[in-house]
C-alpha cells in the first residue's frame, strides 16, 4: 500500500525473483515480491486453472485480442483466432522484428516452459562470462539451482518404450544417421507422474500436451520449488497484477518505487508507491532491461552505467520442421516435455532440440528449436517522443542463427531424402526467426552491474535474473539464470545485508 516501507522489493517472480525471495527469506529479511500476471491458483468457468494447448482461449495470452501461436500455420493457413483481452499466462511481446515470449504470472517463465534444465559446458560458460569463478558455479552453484529446482532424468528404458517419446526416437535416429551426436536433456517434470499418466492412473498433463499455457500437473515449476520454500517461511508477500513503473532514489534513503495494480483485463485500478531499502531487478531481461533504459533516459536514476541496455541476444534462437517418410512416424500420441537434443554445439555452433508436435494425429512432422552460436547483439534504446523502450534487433541479424542451423538440417534432409516443411511459420516459410523464447542480456554482469549484479551508483539495487547473461549460454537458460542467481545473492547477503 502506498506510504508502506518494506526491506526488500523484488520485482518479478520467475527464476532470479525467485531464488532471491528464498534466500533472503532464509537470512532472516522479509521481502514483498511485485508481480505484473496473475496468480495461476483460481480454476475458470471450466473447472481448469489453465487453457488447454489446442485451442487456447483468453488466458492463453498476455493482453491481446488474437492469439499469436508459435507454430502458427498449418498447410500454410493461419491457425490464430480471436480472444477476449485478458492477463493471460504467455506474453507474445513485440520488440519491433522479433517476438519475444515471455511467462507471465507468479512463477514467471516456469508456468510456460518446456522444463529443459540443461547446465551449459563449461569451455561455453567460461568464455561468455569470464568474471565468473568457474569451480565455485560448477561445484557449488549449478548442483544448487539443480537440486532446488528439482531436476531429473527420464529413465532411459521408459524412453525406449513408450509411444509418447516415438518423435524423439526418429529425432535421434535420423540426426546420428548424419553423424550428429545426441544427448538425453534433464527437466523439471516429474516423470514418474509422467508413466502413471500413461497407465491411466493420473490425470494427464503432458501426455495431454500441456506446456506453453501451463501444465496441472507434473511440472516443478517455481510455485511448488523456490516460491513454496519461500512462501512457507512467511517472511515473503507476493502482489500479482501488480506492474512496478517507476524506480527512484526516495529523500533520506531507500528508493520510491511506483506501482499500477491492473485488474484480469489490464486496466488499472490503483497506483501506489512504496519505498522499498533494497531493490531487486527480476522482471526478465526484457522487463528488467526496459525499466533501467527509461529510469536512465528520464533522468530518474541518471548514474546507471552505460551498459545498461546492451549486449541483448537471442540465444541464437530458430525453429524449423522436416517431413519425414511415411515409415518414420513420429506418433499420434506425443508428450509435450522435450528430453533430447542435437548437440552440435561444439562442431557447427547448434544445439537443437528434438520438439513435440503434439497435434493428437500422425504427422510424421520432427520440429526442432535451434539454439544456436549467433554472435548478433542488440540494444535497448529509449524513445521520447513515445515514452516507450524498444529494441534494436533486425530480422537480418537472425539469418546467422538459420545460416548455423541450416547446415545441419540441410546434412539431414540430404541423408534421408527428406524436405523442410515450409507451411508451419507462415505460407512458404521454412525457418521461424521472428521469435525467441530465451530473451538474454541487458544488463551483463560485471559491465551494467558489478561481479554480483550491483547496479553502479544506486547501492542497494541489484540485478538477479537472466538480464545478467550477455545475449547466448548456448544451451536453454533457465538453470544458468537460477545458479547466477544462487551465486549473487550469497554474496550480498554475506557482504550487504547486515
Ligand atoms: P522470467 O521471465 O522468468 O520472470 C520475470 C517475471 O517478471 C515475469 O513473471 C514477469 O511477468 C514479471 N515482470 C516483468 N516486468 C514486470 C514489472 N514491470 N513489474 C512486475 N513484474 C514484472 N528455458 C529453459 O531453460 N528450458 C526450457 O525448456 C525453456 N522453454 C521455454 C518455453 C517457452 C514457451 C518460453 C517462453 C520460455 C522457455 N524457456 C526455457 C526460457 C525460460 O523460461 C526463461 O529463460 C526464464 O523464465 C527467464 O527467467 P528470469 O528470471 O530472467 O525471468
Amino acid at each position: 500500500n502506498t506510504g508502506d516501507r518494506v526491506p526488500a522489493l523484488i520485482i518479478g517472480s520467475g527464476y532470479g525473483g525467485s531464488v532471491t525471495a528464498l534466500r533472503l527469506a532464509q537470512a532472516g529479511i522479509d521481502s514483498h515480491i511485485v508481480e505484473m500476471g496473475r496468480d495461476w491458483t483460481t480454476p475458470g468457468s471450466d473447472g481448469k486453472i489453465f487453457t488447454a494447448t489446442a485451442s487456447p482461449d483468453k488466458r492463453g495470452y498476455w493482453l491481446r485480442n488474437r492469439t499469436k501461436q508459435p507454430v502458427s500455420n498449418f498447410l500454410g493457413a493461419s491457425i490464430d483466432k480471436d480472444i477476449d483481452k485478458y492477463a493471460g499466462i504467455l506474453d507474445a511481446e513485440n520488440m519491433g522484428a522479433i517476438n519475444v515470449y515471455q511467462g507471465r504470472g507468479v512463477g514467471g517463465g516456469s508456468l510456460v516452459n518446456g522444463g529443459m534444465a540443461v547446465t551449459p559446458k563449461r569451455s561455453w560458460f567460461e568464455q561468455i562470462l569470464p568474471s565468473v569463478d568457474a569451480n565455485e558455479m560448477y561445484n557449488t552453484f549449478y548442483p544448487r539451482a539443480n537440486a532446488t529446482l528439482g531436476v531429473t532424468n527420464i529413465d532411459q528404458a521408459w524412453f525406449e518404450s513408450t509411444d509418447y517419446y516415438k518423435f524423439s526416437r526418429v529425432g535421434r535416429k535420423v540426426a546420428e544417421r548424419s553423424g550428429f551426436k545426441t544427448t538425453f536433456v534433464p527437466n523439471v517434470y516429474d516423470f514418474d507422474y509422467m508413466k502413471q499418466e500413461e497407465a491411466g492412473a493420473v490425470p494427464k498433463s503432458a501426455l495431454d500436451g500441456e506446456v506453453i499455457f501451463g501444465n496441472h500437473h507434473g511440472k516443478k515449476s517455481l510455485p511448488k520449488t523456490y516460491l513454496a520454500q519461500a512462501t512457507a517461511t512467511g517472511k515473503v508477500t507476493i502482489s500479482p497484477l501488480h506492474r512496478v513503473t517507476k524506480v527512484a532514489p526516495a529523500p533520506g534513503s531507500g528508493y520510491g518505487v511506483e506501482i499500477e495494480q491492473i485488474d484480469e483485463q489490464g486496466n488499472i485500478v490503483a497506483t501506489k508507491t512504496v519505498i522499498a531499502d533494497k531493490v531487486f531487478f527480476a522482471a526478465g531481461s526484457v522487463g528488467t532491461s526496459k525499466l533501467l533504459v527509461s529510469m536512465k533516459a528520464q533522468g530518474h536514476l541518471p548514474n546507471l552505467a552505460g551498459a545498461v541496455g546492451q549486449e541483448w541476444g537471442t540465444n541464437g534462437n530458430v525453429m524449423v520442421a522436416r517431413a519425414n517418410h511415411a515409415w518414420d512416424a513420429t506418433g499420434s500420441k506425443q508428450s509435450s516435455i522435450p528430453t533430447m537434443g542435437i548437440d552440435a554445439w561444439d562442431t557447427n555452433g547448434v544445439f537443437a532440440e528434438i520438439a513435440p508436435f503434439p497435434a493428437g494425429a500422425e504427422l510424421w512432422i520432427s520440429l526442432y528449436l535451434a539454439i544456436t552460436k549467433n554472435p548478433e547483439r542488440a540494444q535497448f534504446q529509449f524513445n521520447s517522443s513515445t515514452g516507450q523502450v524498444g529494441l534494436s534487433w533486425t530480422q537480418a541479424q537472425a539469418q546467422k542463427s538459420i545460416d548455423l542451423a541450416k547446415v545441419v538440417f540441410d546434412k539431414i534432409n540430404k541423408k534421408e531424402v527428406t524436405v523442410y516443411r515450409s507451411d508451419m511459420f507462415g505460407s512458404n516459410k521454412v525457418w521461424n526467426d521472428g521469435l525467441t523464447y530465451h530473451p538474454l542480456g541487458g544488463a551483463v554482469l560485471n559491465k551494467a552491474t558489478d561481479n554480483y549484479g550491483r547496479l553502479n551508483g544506486y547501492p542497494g539495487m541489484y540485478v538477479m535474473d537472466g538480464s545478467l547473461v550477455p545475449g547466448n549460454v548456448g544451451v536453454n537458460p533457465f538453470v544458468t539464470i537460477t545458479a547466477l542467481a544462487e551465486r549473487n545473492i550469497a554474496n550480498i547477503v554475506a557482504n550487504d545485508l547486515h
